[in-house]
């Protein structure tokens, strides 16, 4: 089946302002990114919009960890060319980490694409646009140094709302076997400790209550600025900034999470209760071909460790099947660790060789269909665990931070009275339930939530009580 071609609408368009769509794919990290280009943008008077047929520029911020990311960006393109073709003024760009790995060859190879550039280069981006305003084309891909990198600034407007994700470090020193993002993201800095509470602070003053740290291995943070404090030490020093009510983070490297960071659970009250350890195999031969840098054994004692600094924390992990030479002995340590560790929940991905990386010289030899049966098999086996552990929400209280429109009712068309709301608990689970209150009004306030229903990943509940407003 194909999609209708989009149309235009000019006369809806505010001549003033241009417009930018921009469509994100991958992890948090490019979620972040996709605002501070926002950000940057808006600094030169562009506006964003949800709509590509009303953008004067498309973007993709792309994700090249696995797959055929190149495919999935171009499909996203074509399918908007006709926008393009009726209206030539309009340019399309490639950022992020295929963006980054590819640079001038997507120009090569791709006609309509008008820009490409990489992570480091956000803040080129009015360049990139003087640059290209004539119909002509450029591709911006240098990653700085670690000494020469500079974070940009966070700037609380543009957060859509009462959560927001601030990045405290970029790029990545661990270098497992099978993974692109070193390569794409560059050598690991860590953003000053001084300045990631100055973000902090000023995001809670813009009305931000719940902020996520990201990094790729955030438990490593600091250590490439000696005289930093390390991560537990941040944590500490953001759990004291007034007006925060909750704070997480992603991603945890198991084989950086030391008691310290563990024992926070315990120790913070504003760490909500959830963690994502990525494990990525239950055996020790894979995970030291993995170049993981720890044994299944090690990572079951981090976990026993925090469920004993914090008996309710959520654990969530990833991890990838069909690795090369992955035996079936070695998938069956996989199952047994699911069935010890009983995580709430996972992702769990079929292992692709990814360009340049070290396990890309060795032949991706599972097949496909082992592949995909693994993968069946290991979510079938973590299903029947997330549904025994969502069991234990029934009758509970919960306290519930208000997002906005529940999902279902929020595209209810104009006119339609949104009747649901959506919010998440501090093991970060998604609540939806009626709204009592207008949803404007509940957006960003806290609820004492009595939960009535489990469904598979979600729950549904009753508002108990408003916080004081
Ligand atoms: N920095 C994070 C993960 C980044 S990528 C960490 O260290 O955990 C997110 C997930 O994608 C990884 O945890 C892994 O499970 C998966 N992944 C990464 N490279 C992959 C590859 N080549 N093939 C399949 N899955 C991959
Ligand atoms: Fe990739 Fe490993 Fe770094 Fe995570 S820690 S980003 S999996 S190299
Ligand atoms: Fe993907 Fe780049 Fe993130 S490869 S997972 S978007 S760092």
């Amino acid at each position: 089946m194909t999609e209708p071609a989009p149309s235009r609408i000019d006369d809806a368009c505010d001549s003033a302002n241009r417009r930018v769509h921009v469509i994100t794919y991958g992890c948090q990290m490019n979620v972040y990114d996709s605002r501070r280009i926002v950000q940057v943008l808006g600094a030169q008077g562009w506006v964003e919009t949800g709509d590509p047929a009303m953008a004067d520029l498309v973007l993709v911020n792309s994700c090249s960890v696995r797959d055929r990311p190149e495919q999935k960006i171009l499909g996203t393109l074509s399918r908007l060319l006709p926008l393009k073709e009726a209206h030539p003024g309009v340019r399309f760009g490639v950022c992020g980490c295929v963006a980054q790995q590819h640079g001038q060859a997507l120009l090569d190879k791709v006609p309509y694409i008008d820009l490409v550039f990489g992570p480091d280069r956000i803040a080129d981006l009015p360049a990139i646009l003087a640059a290209t305003e004539d119909g002509r084309r450029e591709s911006r891909t240098t990653l700085d140094a670690p000494s020469d990198y500079s974070f940009l600034d966070v700037d609380p407007s543009v957060e859509p709302g009462p959560t927001a994700f601030l990045t405290i470090m970029k790029g990545c020193d661990r270098f497992c076997a099978y993974c692109i993002v070193p390569y794409v993201r560059g050598r690991q800095v860590s953003k000053a400790a001084d300045r990631v509470l100055a973000e902090v602070q000023s995001l809670v003053a813009g009305g931000v209550r719940e902020v996520t740290l990201l990094g790729q291995n955030v438990n490593a943070y600091g250590k490439d600025r000696p005289g930093e404090p390390d991560f537990p030490s941040l944590l500490s020093r953001i759990a004291a900034v007034p007006g925060l009510d909750r704070l997480r983070f992603v991603t945890s490297h198991p084989a950086d999470a030391d008691d310290r960071m563990l024992d926070s659970f315990g120790a913070l009250p504003v760490l909500a209760e959830s963690l994502h350890l990525p494990v990525q195999s239950g055996s020790d031969t894979v995970l030291a071909r993995m170049r993981r840098g720890y044994t299944a054994a090690q990572y079951l004692e981090r976990l026993a460790r925090v469920r004993r600094a914090c008996p309710d924390i959520a654990l969530s992990t990833d991890f990838i099947v069909g690795f090369p030479g992955e035996t079936d002995a070695e998938f069956d340590a996989t199952l047994r660790l699911v069935e010890t560790a009983r995580f709430d929940s996972m992702f769990s991905f079929k292992y692709s060789p990814r360009p340049g990386t070290l396990a890309a010289r060795t032949i991706d030899d599972v097949p496909e269909a082992l592949k995909a049966q693994r993968l069946a098999r290991l979510q079938a086996v973590q299903d029947r665990i997330t549904i025994q552990r969502m069991a234990r929400y029934l009758g509970r209280e919960e306290e519930v931070l208000i997002e906005g429109p529940s999902r279902d009712t929020r595209s209810g068309g104009r006119g339609k009275a949104i009747l649901e709301m959506q919010g998440r608990t501090r093991t970060n689970l998604t609540v939806n339930l009626p709204a009592d209150i207008p949803i404007r009004e509940a957006r960003g306030r806290l609820a004492r939530v009595r939960i009535d229903e489990v469904l598979v990943h979600s729950l549904r509940g009753t508002v108990l009580a408003w916080e004081a407003a």
